[in-house]
């Protein structure tokens, strides 16, 4: 199933209430939620108190990609604030299924994410065992930047991947999503569309949404 999500790093965040509610009348299916340690990446973001009042104030799918050091630390935290799936970086855990089971523990969904530079085979032996694999097409940690065209490999060698061996799981691309590197992302086997620049910079968000879609 297609799944487009909006990223709220690039929605008005004093505004942030009005903006999942466009997100929500445009057409999305998911919001998603982006939390950075200034460590793991060079940035800043919000973190549970703000997840919190996302989750009071939507009933739409939020999804939390962890951008922090040693994740496992704040599973627990992250699922009680309201997180429908957490996805975690594979480069930042010493021992993934450990964070794997400890995100199945809290009941929600589980990702795992790689980097730009990590290789697809990184992830290959917890394909089985998460609902959604988060290729990065950017380096993490800021919207706006451009996509990089060389991940469409990757999600192919993981799509291949998942269809040899008879895996269901979700492939997730976040990263200057637009209507054009959307269909470039689908084509190659993404099904988890990540938005947040051209979602909350376009002039109709709705239609927007369609053609991302289309
Ligand atoms: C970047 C974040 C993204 C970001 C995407 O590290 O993970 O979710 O919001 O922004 P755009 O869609 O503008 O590239
Ligand atoms: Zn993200």
């Amino acid at each position: 199933m297609l799944i487009v999500s909006a990223s709220i790093l690039s929605a008005d965040l004093c505004d942030l209430g009005r903006d999942m509610g466009r997100a929500k009348a445009a057409g999305a299916d998911h919001i998603h939620f982006d939390v950075m340690d200034g460590v793991f990446v060079n940035n800043i973001s919000y973190g549970i108190p703000v997840l919190e009042s996302v989750r009071k104030n939507t009933d739409m799918f939020v999804d939390v990609h962890l951008m922090i050091t040693d994740p496992i630390r704040y599973v627990d935290r992250f699922a009680k604030a309201g997180a429908d799936n957490i996805t975690f970086h594979v480069e930042a855990a010493d021992d993934p299924d450990a964070v794997i089971e400890a995100i199945r523990r809290t009941g929600a969904k589980c990702g795992i994410a790689l980097k730009p530079g990590t290789p697809a085979e990184a992830v290959y032996r917890y394909a089985g065992k998460v609902d959604m694999i988060l290729v990065m097409t950017v380096e993490p940690g800021f919207g706006g930047q451009g996509f990089i065209g060389e991940m469409t490999d990757k999600i192919r060698l993981i799509r291949r991947y998942l269809d040899d061996n008879g895996i269901v799981c979700d492939i997730q691309v976040d990263g200057g999503i637009n209507a054009k590197t959307s269909a470039l992302v689908r084509e190659a086997g993404a099904n988890v569309l990540v938005a947040g620049s051209y979602l909350f910079g376009a002039p109709d968000m709705a239609e927007a949404v369609a053609r991302m879609r289309s």
